[in-house]
C-alpha cells in the first residue's frame, strides 16, 4: 500500500489502482467500469455547468448555433453514460432511470460479467433553478452464467449484491463518492486539469446529526406513525433537541450534505404514494451502501433496505438514510406502522 498525507495529490484513477492492487484476485474490470464513469461524470459535469446557457444557445425543440438539436439534460446525461460504458467488454447489460427495459450492450462489442444501473441525473427539475443535481450507479456481478447479454435476474439482486455504487454531486464543485465495500471515497474535480482528485478518503458519517431532510409538504398524506416521528426528528415532543431541516429536493444533494454534517434523509410512503417515491435499485441502495461504509444506516421503514429483494427493475422503496442513531429511531417509532 502506498502511503498518503493530508497533502499528497492523488487522482482518482491512481487511487482505483491502489485499492485493487490490495486484491491480488482483482482483474481490473471493476477498476475499469469506475474509471469510465469518472470520465462519464466529467462529461455530464461540463453539460451540467452550460446548462443556463441552453436557451442562448438553442432551447429544446430547436437547433442550436452548431446545428445540433437540443435535448433536456437527463437525455443527454442517459447518452453519455451508456456510451462511455457500453464498449468496455466489462458489463452485459446496464438498466437507467430513463428506459423501461434493460439496455442490451450492442454488438460487436463484447458481454463482460458485470451490470450497471443508474439514475442519470438525479433531481433534473432542479437544473432550471441552479441548484445541485447529481448522478447515482450501482454496480452488481452478473448471476446469469455465461457471456451473452445479462437478464431481469442479473439486474433483481437485493443491495448487497453491489460490489460497488455511488454518486457525482453537480454541486459547486463537482465530486465523485464511490465504495467498492472497502469505504466510501470522495473526489473532487479540478476542472482546470480535468482529473478528480482524492479530497475526501475513508469518510465517516456522525453517528447522530443535525440535519433532517424530508418534504413535509406530504405531511396530510403520512400515516400517524411517520408524522409522530417526523414530530421527534423536530423536537416537538420533547425527546430530543430539534434537528435542523434543509431539503433542495435534488436526493443527492440533500444526501450529500448529510453524509458530510449528520443526520437523515427520509421519504416515507403516503397514501398517494404507498412504495414512496424513490427508486430501490438506482437510487436507494447506491446510497444505502455509500452510508453503511461511512458508518450510517438505511431503511424502507422495516427493513434493512439492502437486504430487500427487488422484484421489478423501476421499483419504488419508502427510503430512510442517514446516521445510524437517527435510522435507528426510526426503525423503532415505525414499528406501529407494520
Ligand atoms: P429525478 O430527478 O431523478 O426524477 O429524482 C427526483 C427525486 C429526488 O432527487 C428528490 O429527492 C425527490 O425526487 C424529490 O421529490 P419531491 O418533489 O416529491 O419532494
Ligand atoms: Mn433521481
Ligand atoms: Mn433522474
Amino acid at each position: 500500500m502506498i502511503f498518503h498525507s493530508d497533502t499528497s495529490i492523488v487522482t482518482i484513477d491512481r487511487f482505483i489502482i491502489e485499492q485493487e492492487a490490495k486484491f491480488p484476485e482483482a482483474t481490473g474490470e471493476l477498476s475499469g467500469i469506475l474509471y469510465d464513469l469518472a470520465v462519464a461524470a466529467k462529461m455530464i459535469s461540463s453539460k451540467v455547468r452550460r446548462a443556463g446557457l441552453i436557451d442562448i444557445l438553442g432551447g429544446a425543440g430547436s437547433e442550436n448555433v452548431q446545428g445540433e438539436h437540443q435535448q433536456k439534460l437527463d437525455v443527454i446525461a442517459n447518452a453519455i453514460i451508456t456510451k462511455a460504458m457500453d464498449h468496455g467488454g466489462r458489463l452485459c447489460a446496464m438498466a437507467s432511470e430513463e428506459e423501461t427495459g434493460i439496455i442490451e450492450i450492442p454488438p460487436p462489442f463484447k458481454c463482460g460479467k458485470y451490470v450497471l444501473l443508474f439514475d442519470p441525473l438525479d433531481g433534473s427539475s432542479n437544473i432550471d433553478v441552479n441548484v445541485p443535481v447529481g448522478t447515482i450507479f450501482s454496480v452488481m456481478r452478473r448471476v446469469t452464467p455465461g457471456t451473452g447479454q445479462g437478464t431481469m435476474e442479473d439486474m433483481l439482486q437485493p443491495g448487497l449484491a453491489q460490489v460497488a455504487a455511488g454518486y457525482i454531486i453537480y454541486g459547486s464543485s463537482t465530486m465523485m463518492v464511490y465504495t467498492t465495500g472497502h469505504g466510501a471515497h470522495g473526489f473532487t474535480l479540478d476542472p482546470s486539469i480535468g482529473e478528480f482528485l482524492l479530497s475526501h478518503p475513508d469518510i465517516r458519517t456522525p453517528a447522530s446529526g443535525k440535519y433532517l431532510s424530508v418534504n413535509d409538504s406530504y405531511e396530510r398524506h403520512w400515516s400517524e406513525p411517520v408524522r409522530a416521528l417526523m414530530r421527534r426528528y423536530r423536537g416537538l415532543d420533547n425527546h430530543r433537541e430539534a434537528m435542523n431541516v434543509r431539503y433542495v429536493g435534488s436526493l443527492v444533494a440533500d444526501f450529500h450534505r448529510n453524509l458530510l454534517g449528520g443526520g437523515i434523509f427520509v421519504y416515507p410512503a403516503n397514501t398517494q404514494s404507498p412504495t414512496g417515491k424513490l427508486r430501490l435499485l438506482y437510487e436507494c441502495n447506491p446510497l444505502a451502501f455509500i452510508v453503511e461504509q461511512a458508518g450510517g444506516a438505511a431503511t424502507n421503514g422495516s427493513h434493512r433496505l439492502m437486504e430487500v429483494v427487488p422484484t421489478d427493475l423501476h421499483q419504488r422503496s419508502p427510503l430512510y438514510l442517514g446516521s445510524s442513531r437517527d435510522v435507528a429511531i426510526a426503525v423503532q417509532m415505525l414499528e406501529d406502522d407494520r
